[in-house]
């Protein structure tokens, strides 16, 4: 089967189902889990094998509410979230040289790897695939294409080709909210305050009613910039699936 194949198939299937396959393919496979709502997922994957992998890279940024929570899923579930930190040489460099904020003078992308996408590579780097909790309703300028899974041409796995799935692609907000109360799963106290997408303190603020979700995230740079690097890259192609 191609990828194209696959994709399709699971795009027809719910969730649970897509993470059910994506563990049947591939042995060395982990959850990145940014401490949102992307918590549905820990919670099915927890329900679908007894050795879950989940990661988070702790940019060292994060809301005093997100690191509450980190260890509150990692506690309920009883799973060893792996946190990825920054590179202490890189990130002192960078501070030095341009303060803490320097991201609201020149851009994200700087801090954004230092803190987000190098640790990005170490976590992948034992992987063939990882999941994610993106969805297509998320950002209507960059992810309105986000398939179930992918080949993920920008990050290097363990093997020759990494993968990359995500099992809310075609899921609504609503949807994922319905699930998380129906299923009574933990949540980031930062959603009862306003905020809908969750990332950085600094890079993060609640939106008002009527404005889309990515407008709380990196909200002095243009729409179609609002991606820290995690994301780029990578649809569905016609290579040969060989998970
Ligand atoms: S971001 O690229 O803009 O920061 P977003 O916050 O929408 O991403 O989250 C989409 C998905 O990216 C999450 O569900 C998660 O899989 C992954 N992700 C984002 N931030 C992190 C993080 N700090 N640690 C681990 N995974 C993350
Ligand atoms: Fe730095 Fe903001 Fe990116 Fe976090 S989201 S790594 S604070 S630029």
């Amino acid at each position: 089967m191609n990828l194209t194949e696959l994709n399709l198939e699971l795009s027809g299937l719910s969730p649970r189902d897509i993470l059910k396959r994506a563990l049947d393919n591939h042995e060395h496979i982990a959850l990145s889990f940014s401490g949102a709502e992307d918590v549905v997922l820990v919670h099915m994957l927890s329900k679908l094998t007894r050795s879950p992998r989940v990661f988070t890279l702790d940019t060292g940024r994060l809301h005093p509410e997100t690191y509450r929570f980190i260890d509150q899923v990692r506690n309920h579930y009883d799973l060893p979230i792996e946190l990825y930190s920054p590179q202490a040489e890189p990130l002192q460099q960078l501070v030095r040289e341009k303060g803490l904020f320097s991201f609201y003078q020149d851009g994200h992308q700087e801090c954004c790897g230092i803190r987000k996408i190098e640790p990005l590579e170490r976590a992948l780097s034992d992987l063939d695939a990882w999941i994610t909790g993106q969805r297509k309703d998320q950002s209507p300028s960059t992810r309105s294409e986000v398939p179930s899974v992918q080949r993920d041409d920008r990050f290097t796995g363990r093997g020759e080709h990494l993968y990359k799935y995500n099992p809310l692609a075609n899921w609504s907000s609503a949807e994922v909210w319905n699930y998380i109360r129906m299923m009574e799963i933990p949540y980031n106290a930062l959603h009862e305050r306003g905020f809908i997408s969750i990332g950085c303190e600094p890079c993060t603020r609640p939106v008002l009613p009527g404005q889309h979700e990515r407008e709380g995230r990196w909200w002095w740079e243009e729409a179609t910039q609002k991606e820290c690097g995690l994301h780029a890259g990578g649809k569905p192609g016609s290579l040969p699936f060989t998970g």
